[in-house]
């Protein structure tokens, strides 16, 4: 059987990750191809050597074409990853810059630094979903294109359900959250809901018994795994819930912004830097490719584990937990649906009526059961007030982005920014559409 994997953005730093998980997939109904899509050919040559080198000495592995040709690379997709990042790391650099000069929050995909990356981001992925609806209509698209809630909700408007968005954030919160319980993680249920970046572990149950108040009750646990020590006992306990990493942009805002604001340079700017050199190197004749990668790395997952990482999920990690493993969840994703293997992953998908306080259509990040029909989020608990309020708003502010892309309209984008949560003034928000706009040429057509 011929399975063909497409990944826009396939001359990303991240599908070595991709490629090596499907190296280790050796059951029938694998991937067997994978095309390459990027606008950059340079990027595309540099990638295609890293997966040559892994894929020497593996037996069947996937065979690998790359192209700059979007319609080309869609035809006959069984499956498409999208995982492109509009305007590179220099966009997200102004992301986090301009905000950061106006004191609010510059971060790759909360806040404003979110809002202008959306802002950049939706008229591409509508592109490519109306693309994709016309040339692989069957195929199943796999959204990791951040900000990923938001995207994946511009997709479904053209490929309903076949749009499955994914993040490595709320997994490995549960996995964090079962290891300090003493749980294996795979045998617990983690009751975690939310918008993607903005969610809450609610309970976990091992064997139908909640084991979440047990961890609450208990200072010296709490302290004991990273969410724990981010966000301090006292707060979790009077949450009575343990937030996805990134809450923590919006319950120590001030704290956050002050320090990226005394950084030498930020998380987009690292990253451009270093990546620029990975690139350089890799094409380079007479260098193992492989090696920049590996070496490139490491250095990058080193960066997890300190203070200077940009998400506030700075701190120690598992080994394991390093890179986050969104390769992982995107490959059991893939094998639940074309060999239908009943499994649960959290994921992002339309709301349906999961949760009361927002429409059919919304999309959330929610437990769903996955089968070859694809992805059915599991019923939740309402959230509690606080939290169904923060969900609402900033859902509010995804809605104004999407119609600011739709319409084109100015006006749109500064309401966006200005129903923020963490934009606290019109003002300020009508001065970030002016700096985004003059830092972004993705931003021209806003008139
Ligand atoms: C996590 C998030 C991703 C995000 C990434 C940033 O994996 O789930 O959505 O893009 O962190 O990591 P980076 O190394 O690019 O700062
Ligand atoms: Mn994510």
């Amino acid at each position: 059987m011929r399975v063909r994997l497409t990944i826009l953005g396939g001359g990303g730093f991240r599908v070595p990750l991709v490629y090596g998980a499907l190296l280790g997939d050796r059951a029938a109904g694998r991937v067997t191809h994978v095309v390459l899509h990027d606008l950059d050919a340079d990027r595309l040559t540099a990638v295609s050597r890293v997966l040559a080198e892994q894929a020497a000495d593996v037996p069947d592995a996937p065979e690998v074409t790359a192209t700059t040709d979007l319609d080309e690379a869609l035809r006959g997709a069984d499956f498409v990853f999208s995982a492109i990042r509009v305007g590179g790391l220099e966009g997200r650099a102004a992301d986090e810059r301009v905000a950061l000069a106006e004191g609010v929050l510059g971060q790759e995909t909360v806040g404003a630094g979110g809002i202008a990356y959306g802002l950049r981001t939706v008229p591409v992925a509508d592109d490519i979903a109306r693309r994709v609806a016309r040339l692989a209509p069957d195929a199943w698209v796999i959204n990791f294109t951040n900000p990923a809630g938001l995207v994946t909700e511009a997709m479904s408007r053209h490929l309903g359900d076949r749009v499955i968005g994914i993040c490595d954030s709320p997994v490995g919160l549960g996995r964090r959250v079962a290891r300090v319980l003493g749980a294996d993680p795979r045998e617990a249920w983690i009751d975690y809901v939310g918008l993607n970046h903005l969610g809450w572990v609610r309970g976990l149950r091992v064997d139908g018994r909640d084991e979440l108040p047990r961890l609450l009750a208990d200072p010296r646990l709490l302290g004991s795994f990273e969410e724990g020590r981010l966000f301090g006992p006292d707060w979790l306990r009077a949450l009575g819930m343990i937030p996805n990493e990134y809450l923590h942009y919006y319950y120590f805002n001030r704290e956050t912004v002050r320090a990226y604001q005394e950084a030498e340079r930020t998380r987009g700017a690292f990253l451009r830097d270093q990546q620029a050199r990975f690139y350089a190197q890799a094409v380079r004749p007479g260098t193992s490719a492989l090696a920049a990668w590996e070496s490139t790395r490491a250095e990058r997952e080193a960066t997890y584990m300190s203070e200077n990482r940009d998400t506030a999920g700075a701190g120690e990690r598992e080994a394991d937990d390093l890179s986050g493993g969104y390769e992982k969840v995107a490959l059991a994703l893939m094998r639940a649906v074309a060999r239908d293997e009943r499994t649960t992953l959290i994921l992002n998908v339309r709301n349906g009526r999961t949760l009361a306080a927002l429409d059919a259509d919304a999309v959330i990040e929610v437990p769903c059961l996955v089968d070859a029909g694809g992805a059915h989020p599991v019923a939740a608990d309402p959230l509690p007030d606080h939290a169904t309020g923060l969900v609402c708003s900033v859902k509010a502010v995804e809605r104004e982005v999407l119609a600011a892309a739709a319409s084109g309209s100015r006006a749109t984008a500064v309401k966006a920014f200005a129903l923020h949560p963490l934009v606290d003034s019109v003002g300020v928000a009508r001065r970030l559409v002016d700096g985004y706009t003059a830092a972004h040429p993705g931003l021209a057509y806003l008139r």
